[in-house]
């Protein structure tokens, strides 16, 4: 096997994961994934095989467990990337658990590591959040806008992972590390086989929307009307799921070689509302989502989109489906998933 092409990627199972693994798989990679299931299934390994006619290979582990970790990397040695999606990833969740989110976010992230250097794998690309920047007055952000305080203890899990990799790195200069800003990631992959796959009541906007339409809630709740917004609601950066997978691979081909440390946000750059997200969903489904008024969420900031100029012209990356599509897929895996 040809090491350039060996990559690990933790969570592998998890939502941005699979679709990642999909589209490694389908530029020739061979993929390892390992996963404890902790929010996803593995069935969803037999759903990339019915998609890419290849299963990857995996490993049942939970990296959060050093002696585990170690002992899964030891046997992928020199493989030439891991990508470390791993991690809890809920903001209100992690307001009501913050110990629990920093010892499996952090931990992880530590032993993912170690774990790779002791294996000779030199390349590490870290899931990271837009949530790093806060709440932030001046949009659109772009990986150069300092970072306010972080609303949520996932939020700073995603703070400390990306500074635990700069400083790791400037101490490896064999080492590579690129640190990947997601904005919202949602939809689905189009042939309906594989979406997001919360074990637990989702609470994800696009899952919550779906769910609700499909009469599994009899109806959603729209966290805050009163932010100083265009429609009193949130603003968000929604990003297709495998644009974002997409995006991995090109970080893998045209980045990881040329920088020690790099921070990328991958968004679509459009803010869009809450409302305005159900509206979109509504029109391609032809479904009415019934909501509630709530409270404001704990942990939420008010408006964040992407400046995503640096991901297009370095990884030479563009988005390539628009938020109906993103809505069509996420409606499409619900039905599917439905009619299992
Ligand atoms: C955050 C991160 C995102 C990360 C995601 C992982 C920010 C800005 N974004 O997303 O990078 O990938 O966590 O989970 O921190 N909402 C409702 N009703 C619901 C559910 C959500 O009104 O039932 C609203 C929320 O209040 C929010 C918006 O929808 O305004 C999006 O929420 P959600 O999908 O949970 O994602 P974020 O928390 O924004």
């Amino acid at each position: 096997m040809n090491n350039s092409k060996k990559i690990i990627v933790t969570g592998g199972a998890g939502y941005i994961g699979s679709h990642t693994v999909i589209e490694l798989l389908s530029q020739g990679y061979h993929v390892t994934s390992m996963d404890n299931f902790s929010n996803s299934s593995p069935d969803v390994y037999r759903r990339i095989e019915a998609i890419t006619n290849q299963l990857p290979e995996t490993a049942t582990v939970d990296l959060a467990d050093k002696k585990a970790c170690l002992e899964a990397f030891a046997k992928h040695r020199n493989a030439f990337a891991v990508i470390h999606f791993a991690a809890f990833k809920s903001v209100p969740e992690s307001v009501a658990s913050p110990i629990e989110y920093y010892r499996n976010n952090v931990n992880s992230l530590l032993n993912v590591m170690e774990a790779a250097t002791e294996a000779g794998i030199r390349n590490i690309i870290f899931s990271s959040s837009c949530s790093v920047y806060g709440n932030i007055n001046q949009l659109p952000v772009n990986e150069n806008t300092p970072f306010s305080k972080a609303a949520s203890p996932y939020a700073y899990t995603k703070v400390i992972g990306e500074r635990i990799l700069e400083d790791y790195c400037q101490i490896h200069p064999e080492a590579k590390g690129i640190s990947l800003r997601y904005f919202n990631p949602v939809g689905a992959h189009p042939s309906g086989l594989i979406g997001e796959l919360p074990l637990d009541r989702p609470n994800n906007l696009v899952p919550v929307i779906t769910q609700t339409a499909i009469g599994k809630r009899n109806q959603m709740e729209i966290f805050g009307f009163d932010y100083p917004t265009r429609d009193g609601t949130c603003i968000r950066d929604y990003i297709h799921v495998c644009d974002i997978a997409a995006a991995h691979v090109a970080a893998i081909e045209v980045q990881l070689e040329q920088v020690n440390y790099d921070v990328i946000n991958l968004g679509s750059g459009q803010g869009v509302s809450v409302l305005e997200a159900i509206s979109a969903f509504e029109k391609v489904s032809g479904k009415k989502v019934n909501y509630l008024r709530s409270p404001r969420r704990p942990g939420d900031v008010e408006a964040i989109y992407s400046d995503s100029s640096k991901a297009g012209k370095i990884l030479n990356w563009t988005t390539r489906y628009n938020l109906e599509d993103m809505m069509k897929t996420a409606w499409q895996w619900e039905q599917n998933l439905n009619n299992k």
